[in-house]
Formats: C-alpha cells, sequence, structure tokens
C-alpha cells in the first residue's frame, strides 16, 4: 500500500490546506485539461470547488446521471453550483448502469460492476472527447483504509490496489483530500465557502442507492429505495445525526394493503451516530420518530409493508448495507 500521511482533522488548518493543494493541481495538470464528476456529496463538491479555484476554466464538471441518485439530485445539484459560478454538464447513463448492474445480487459484484461501468465507459469516453489527462476525485483516507482492509471495494479506489489508471482507463486520477477524513473534509469544504447545506450534508456513497437495495439493482427497486430515502432524509434531517438512509431488502413479506393479502417489500432504515465513518452507533431514536417514518414510509411507498430499524453498531455492521 502507498503510504499516505493523514492530516488529523485537529491539525488540520484549512486554508493552508486550500492554498498547497490549489498549488498542487495547478503544478499537475499544468497547461492542460482535466475532468471531475460532481455527485452533490462533501467530497466530490469539495473537489470540484478546489479544482474549480486551480484550474478554471480548464476543469470541466460531469454530473453523471447513473439512475442510483436521490430525488431530484440533478437539477438541485447542478443549480447549487451555477449559483458559485461552476458549470456543470449532465451526462445521461442511466441505461448503461442499469445494464452492467442487471442480474447481479453479490455486493461486491455489484459494486465493481458500477465501477466499471463509471471509470471504463462512461468516464473514459468523457475523457477522450474532452482531451483530458486528469481525473479529479475525491477518494478520502476512510474509503483508502476500507478497501485495502478487505471491508469493502470502494469505487473510487485503484492505486492503493495497485491498479494504474492510466494503464487501465487511459487517465491519471489526482486525489487531493486523500490525507483527510470526512470531518476533516467539512472543514475544508466550509472554508471554500460551499454552503452549509453541502458542507454539512450526510455522506452518500458513490455506489449511491445501490449500495442500499439488497439484491438486483433494477430501475423498479431502485425508485422503491429512492421513495424511502427522501421519507427518511427528511424526517430525520433535524436529529444532527451523521447519516441516514432507508435499505431496500430482499425478502418479501406478507402484509396486509386494503384490505387484502399483499406480498410486499420491507425497508430497514438506518441512523448513525459517528465522527469519521470509521465506527458508529445507531442513533436512539425516539418511538414517535419510528412511528411516523414507519407509517409514511408504508403508505407513501407503494408495495411496502414492513419498516424496521437497525440496532447494531458498526462493527459488526457496516454504514451501508451493500
Ligand atoms: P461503510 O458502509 O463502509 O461506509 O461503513 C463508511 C462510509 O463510507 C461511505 N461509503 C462510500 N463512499 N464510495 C464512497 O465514496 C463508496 O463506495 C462507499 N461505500 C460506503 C458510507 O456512506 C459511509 O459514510
Amino acid at each position: 500500500m502507498l503510504q499516505i500521511k493523514e492530516i488529523k482533522t485537529n491539525d488540520l488548518d484549512p486554508q493552508r490546506f486550500i492554498e498547497e493543494k490549489i498549488k498542487e493541481i495547478s503544478s499537475i495538470v499544468g497547461k492542460g485539461l482535466a475532468i471531475n464528476a460532481l455527485s452533490g456529496g462533501v467530497d466530490s463538491s469539495t473537489v470540484t470547488m478546489l479544482g474549480h479555484r486551480a484550474l478554471g476554466n480548464s476543469l470541466k464538471t460531469y454530473f453523471i446521471q447513473n439512475g442510483l441518485m436521490r430525488k431530484s439530485e440533478p437539477e438541485n445539484i447542478i443549480s447549487a453550483f451555477k449559483s458559485l459560478g461552476v458549470k456543470v454538464e449532465l451526462v445521461d447513463a442511466q441505461k448503461k448502469f442499469f445494464k452492467a448492474l442487471k442480474g447481479i445480487t453479490d455486493p461486491e459484484k455489484k459494486r465493481e460492476a458500477i465501477t466499471q461501468t463509471f471509470y471504463r465507459d462512461v468516464f473514459a469516453k468523457l475523457v477522450k472527447k474532452s482531451k483530458a489527462r486528469y481525473l479529479l476525485q475525491g477518494t478520502i483516507l476512510t474509503d483508502v483504509e476500507e478497501t485495502v482492509a478487505g471491508i469493502k471495494r470502494q469505487h473510487n479506489v485503484f492505486e492503493q490496489l495497485g491498479i494504474d489508471p492510466n494503464k487501465a482507463f487511459g487517465y491519471k486520477i489526482i486525489e487531493p483530500l486523500v490525507q483527510l477524513r470526512k470531518d476533516g473534509v467539512r472543514k475544508v469544504a466550509c472554508a471554500l465557502g460551499l454552503p452549509e447545506s453541502i458542507y454539512n450534508r450526510i455522506p452518500f456513497p458513490g455506489p449511491a442507492l445501490a449500495a442500499r437495495v439488497i439484491g438486483e439493482a433494477t430501475p423498479q427497486r431502485i425508485e422503491i429505495v429512492r421513495q424511502a430515502t427522501a421519507i427518511v432524509e427528511e424526517e430525520l434531517k433535524d436529529t444532527g445525526a451523521f447519516q441516514y438512509m432507508a435499505i431496500l431488502h430482499q425478502d418479501r413479506m406478507t402484509g396486509i394493503l386494503n384490505g387484502k393479502r399483499q406480498f410486499g417489500f420491507q425497508i430497514e432504515i438506518r441512523c448513525w451516530d459517528s465522527t469519521d465513518a470509521r465506527t458508529a452507533k445507531p442513533t436512539k431514536l425516539s418511538y414517535p420518530i419510528l412511528e411516523r417514518l414507519a407509517k409514511k414510509i408504508t403508505t407513501e411507498v407503494k408495495g411496502v409493508v414492513s419498516v424496521t430499524y437497525n440496532i447494531t453498531s458498526k462493527p459488526p455492521s457496516t454504514i451501508e448495507a451493500v
């Protein structure tokens, strides 16, 4: 494993970090072009602003609509960045991702299918079209550690696994945030002038809602978890929790809908207290909150007859289910 020198959040001077990274990015890219994908998460938003400051128009930013994003996400993110003076181009790649995910149920194979579609197919084409040689991305230290430890193949880790992106995909990857953890990235994001709705946004994984569907990630199953996610995010937004989510299970169960038997879907809710995602504890949500979530999800998301709440810590659980 390449040695990465961690910058502890308490030791981090965000302004100095920003100045250093701007210099570093400019000197690596030189007069060339770089591209990056903005997903709207804290990490990719921070990298977009850093890259924009370092490279201006020599950085092209894309939002890849992979069909696995949260409700109204592309519109909201593209307009938030427009007001920050950053132009983001939308790329519709939904068909490619669902084709790659078809029939796959194994969690690591699902992650791998998303990685390959993203880097080898969608990105390789964008790089060719734009003639960029560099891809800027928001890998953080926790992503690298968990991948190298074999816990979860994070979608954005290559060199630390001995994969040379230049050989594998035809472009180089720059990772300005790789010495930081999530709380450090939030400090940098705030210092970069990103709005609080972004720098304090709960984390969202690269494989997006596919990490929250157990079993095959079909457009229909993703839509169920998308609707449940919107409810969970709305209802839990004032809890101050580190992260919260809905997960669609593969198990079906008998329930009653409109007085009739329904062999329906099951949603699991997870809500985590954590500072850096390395360990986490389930938030002690009040019973009335849990009951309201169950009621809303079973009435508003078609076909769901069961809602559960996770009470297991990480470890042995992980934050995401896939
Ligand atoms: P786990 O599930 O491994 O998650 O306990 C730890 C933190 O990382 C996020 N996560 C990801 N982030 N790419 C990312 O950028 C990924 O592939 C990925 N998988 C998990 C997760 O949401 C949590 O905050």
